[in-house]
């Protein structure tokens, strides 16, 4: 039993979509999350620059005395975990394993799609560890380089935003896979959008979402979940502007009173 928060960083808003399943499926939680947007979009950044802004991101949530800390962003998780765990104390968990965990449990064909930011196809993360675990499964990969900005500047519900991700997953579309991972915690958020635009026939699979799965299995395995009766407010910190976090928060998370708070990271 352990009552600390969990720490949750990520370049924007979308590890939202990861706390919004914690809040669903670990009520007890108590969770600290802050999003880097005075640096985004991380998913067009060198893999030194990724790994210098997590680093401050890491300590930020140390300092808040976290038990452990959830990598809430694919780019930060490809290109920047190892580096920090072995630099770090406190367990650093991120979400491609689960997310390929997942797309290999649910494939049928044997055809693996994945959509992610520039830095992720580049660092080809998800393509390797599927042949690790699975030589007979096929990955294809595919940049979205426009997902991300549509979801930070709040459009991701509009006519825009539906005309570009029909545009861009024109090639996802006619593809033969049966299973695309969504490998930007983002995407989510554009889920409806893309679910219309790919039809029934391809499985979505949100990697964000089935790291709370593996979350919970290790907070019990390493008897450090919150099995007492309190939880504290849950906390929200961005390096940017208060107002863009808070306002997708409160609309995410159905949560009007949420306010996210600004901190100053070194640069
Ligand atoms: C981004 O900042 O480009 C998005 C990061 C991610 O979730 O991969």
């Amino acid at each position: 039993m352990d009552t600390r928060p969990i720490g949750f960083l990520d370049s924007g808003v979308g590890g939202l979509t990861v706390i919004k399943a914690v809040q669903q499926q670990l009520p007890k939680e108590q969770v600290i999350f802050i999003a880097d947007q005075a640096h985004l979009p991380y998913g067009t950044k060198t893999p030194t620059e990724i790994t210098n802004y997590v680093r401050f991101l890491v300590n930020f949530l140390e300092k808040q005395q976290v038990k452990l800390i959830v990598f809430a962003c694919n780019t930060a998780t490809a290109w920047a975990l190892p580096t920090l765990q072995a630099e770090t104390k406190i367990p650093l968990i991120g979400v491609i394993d689960s997310g390929v965990q997942r797309a290999l449990a649910v494939t049928q064909t044997k055809k693996v799609g994945v959509i992610a930011t520039p830095a992720t196809i580049k660092s080809d993360v998800y393509a390797q560890k599927i042949a690790q675990l699975a030589p007979q499964v096929q990955t294809q990969s595919w940049e979205m380089p426009h997902f991300v900005p549509l979801v930070e500047e709040n459009l991701y519900q509009t006519a825009q935003a539906q005309e570009l991700v029909q545009q861009d997953l024109r090639q996802v579309r006619t593809s033969e896979i049966d299973t695309l991972i969504l490998g930007c915690t983002h995407y989510p958020l554009l889920r409806p959008l893309i679910a219309q635009t790919l039809g029934t026939q391809i499985k979505l699979v949100d990697a964000g979402v089935a790291t709370v799965q593996t979350l919970q299995q290790y907070l019990l395995d390493h008897n450090l979940q919150n099995s007492g009766e309190t939880k504290k407010s849950d906390l929200f910190y961005t390096t940017g502007e208060q107002e863009q976090l808070t306002v997708i928060a409160q609309d995410w998370l159905l949560d009007p009173n949420l306010t996210a708070q600004k901190v100053i990271l070194p640069d």
